[in-house]
């Protein structure tokens, strides 16, 4: 219908594979995200989560396929870098913050990359650690944290520029019971009072099964509910 709102991600037949095509990971993958649609992306390690996460982002290139996220056209160069810095947020299954900075420069990162001013950022990051709390660790050395704190450090550094899409690999992976339920009530609650799009993977069944619809890989397909 002409009146439904574009989809937030739209990802069409794609196939994506390493080593020079030895490695076939993602097979004929089709997916849509609608608008502020809360999902979960579930399936046994190694069916390629990850991997189709990378793809959405724009980190990593199809072999064939189309990949659209608010309209644009992720699989052409140009337009990839601006839409990560701007439009997407992206907790990385190991999360991936720099172990020299501090947890507070980690933070700012994407905010001066995206033009961001300091005052407004460091505001921002405020507002997250507290709400996090990891404010008390904010000015220490990410390779002084814990596995746990660095998982919500990862968090608030991917919350930064307030993105419409946030991927989320395995975000409460790293966390005891009850971090993990803070964490995740956390991020629902940052993603739906803001109508944003989640798409988080994990192993988690109970945390999969309060998103709004989840979704399974299995070997670099998605299941339909028939199969
Ligand atoms: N850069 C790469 N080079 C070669 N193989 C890769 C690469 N990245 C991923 N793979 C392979 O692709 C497959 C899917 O990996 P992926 O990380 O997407 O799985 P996953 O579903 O996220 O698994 P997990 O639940 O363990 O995180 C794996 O067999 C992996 O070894
Ligand atoms: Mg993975």
């Amino acid at each position: 219908m002409m009146s439904e709102t574009t989809p937030q991600v739209i990802v069409r037949d794609v196939w994506k594979s390493f080593d020079g095509g030895r490695i076939e990971v993602l097979k004929g993958v089709t997916l849509e995200v609608a608008d502020g649609e809360v999902l979960a992306l579930c399936g046994t390690s190694g069916c390629g989560k990850s991997t189709l996460l990378n793809v959405i982002s724009g980190l990593e290139e199809v072999d064939r396929g189309m990949v659209r996220v608010a309209g644009h056209d992720v699989v052409r160069e140009t337009t990839r870098v601006n839409l990560l810095r701007h439009h997407i947020g992206y907790v990385f299954q190991m999360h991936h913050l720099m172990p020299d900075l501090t947890l507070a420069e980690n933070c700012m990162v994407p905010v001066i990359a995206a033009g961001g001013s300091r005052k407004d950022g460091m505001a921002r990051l405020a507002e997250l650690a507290a709400a996090t709390g990891i404010g008390p660790r904010l000015h220490q050395r990410v390779r002084e944290l814990s596995g746990g704190e660095r998982q919500r450090g990862a968090l608030v550094r991917s919350l930064m520029n307030d993105p419409e899409l946030l991927l989320c690999d395995e975000p409460t992976g790293a966390l005891d019971e009850s971090n993990r339920e803070r964490v995740f009530e956390l991020l629902l609650e940052l993603v739906r009072s803001r109508g944003r799009t989640l798409i988080m993977a994990s192993h988690d069944q109970e945390l999969a099964a309060r998103c709004d619809r989840v979704v399974r890989m299995r070997d670099g397909r998605i299941e339909t509910d028939a199969g």
